[in-house]
């Protein structure tokens, strides 16, 4: 695994600057007391190239034994090429050597995104692929209304990396539950920008190209669409709550999250959070969170650990692997 977070930290206290909000509030009703965000000047895919860049180093692997590149991300790069086209083309660099012929593509769900992506390369592992890397890539802070205070005290940006291999005995991604509700779309949008409203003078200066949130309607939803897919992903794993170690979840806020721990009885002990240090890093929050504890040794061999998102489209699901 590997992870990377812009060097800039915006703070509470510096949108108190921006906005009308105050520490206070965005603590209270989210958890949130910084995140970190891209410098104007900055190229994201140095986040994506980064965070990946780590995860081979950490598989031991080079770049040119990886044989597929999956990027989730709410929004891309560019619109075209994808992502991943980016990021692996930067990695060949970093090597010295071009990683050639090799397929990628880009998955676009969500806050689940990583979650859909993790299942996705586990099928295609089956499939032949050896070694795969997935990275959740998210910078919503370019989509971000920083004039709007309901939407830009939550998010941060972020990007982490796993590669996905042979592993020994029965561990590794040992079930996925995977589901959406298309009717409620509308909860989360950037409305133009794509070939329904593409971007012109008149979007621009509508705003039409910042992220719009229902936060209420999100709220609700995201308690339920976790708990069914954490508990739907433990029973086809065939395994109980009660022997997981860690579940993480998607960090969109500390109120969901307390919400979803008390729906799913379980103690807040087994909860991995660092919402308060990076926000809302939507594809980039579960690999985040993941790749923290497993460097400080919170999470270990053996341990038992769900994963659950949820995220616009609106999709849901979850992990659970076996470490
Ligand atoms: N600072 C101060 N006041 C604020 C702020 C702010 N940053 N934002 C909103 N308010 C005000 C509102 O204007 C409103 O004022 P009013 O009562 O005078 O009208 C009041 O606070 C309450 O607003 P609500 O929207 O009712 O606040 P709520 O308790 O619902 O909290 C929040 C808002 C935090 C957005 C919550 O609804 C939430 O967390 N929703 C889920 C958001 C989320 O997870 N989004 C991302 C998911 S998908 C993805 O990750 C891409």
């Amino acid at each position: 695994m590997g992870a990377c977070v812009p060097e800039k930290r915006l703070t509470n206290h510096d949108l108190e600057e921006m906005v009308s909000t105050s520490d206070e509030w965005i603590t209270q009703r989210t958890g949130i007391k910084e995140r970190r965000i891209l410098g104007a000047g900055e190229d994201p895919v140095v986040l994506g190239t980064k965070a990946s860049h780590s995860a081979l180093a950490s598989a031991n692997i080079g770049v040119e034994e990886i044989e597929l590149v999956i990027t989730a991300s709410n929004v891309q790069i560019m619109p075209v090429p994808g992502s991943s086209a980016l990021i692996l083309d930067g990695l060949g660099e970093r090597q010295g050597s071009r990683a050639n012929h090799v397929p990628f593509f880009d998955l676009v769900a969500g806050c689940t995104g990583f979650i859909y992506a993790l299942e996705v390369a586990r099928r295609m592992f089956f499939g032949g692929y050896r070694h795969i890397l997935v990275i959740g890539l998210e910078t919503l802070s370019r989509f971000t209304n920083w004039q709007e205070r309901e939407t830009c005290v939550l998010f941060g940006d972020g990007a982490g990396a796993v590669v996905v291999g042979p592993v020994e005995g029965r561990r590794g991604i040992l079930s996925s539950y995977l589901a959406a509700d298309s009717s409620k779309w509308p909860l989360l949008r950037v409305e133009a920008g794509g070939t329904r409203i593409p971007a012109s003078r008149e979007t621009v200066t509508s705003g039409q190209h910042f992220l719009k949130m229902e936060g209420r309607g999100v709220f609700e939803e995201a308690v339920k669409m976790m708990e069914r897919a954490s508990l739907l992903a433990l029973k086809q794993a065939q395994v109980t709550k009660e022997e997981v170690a860690w579940f993480v979840p998607h960090q969109a806020n500390l109120r969901i999250i307390e919400a979803l721990v008390k729906r799913l009885q379980i103690p807040w002990t087994k909860i991995l959070v660092n919402i308060n240090k990076y926000g809302n890093t939507s594809t980039a929050s579960i690999p985040l969170a993941l790749h923290e504890a497993a460097k400080d040794n919170r999470i270990t061999q053996g341990d038992l650990v769900v994963t659950c998102a949820f995220g616009a489209g609106v999709t849901y699901g979850a992990n659970v692997i076996r470490w």
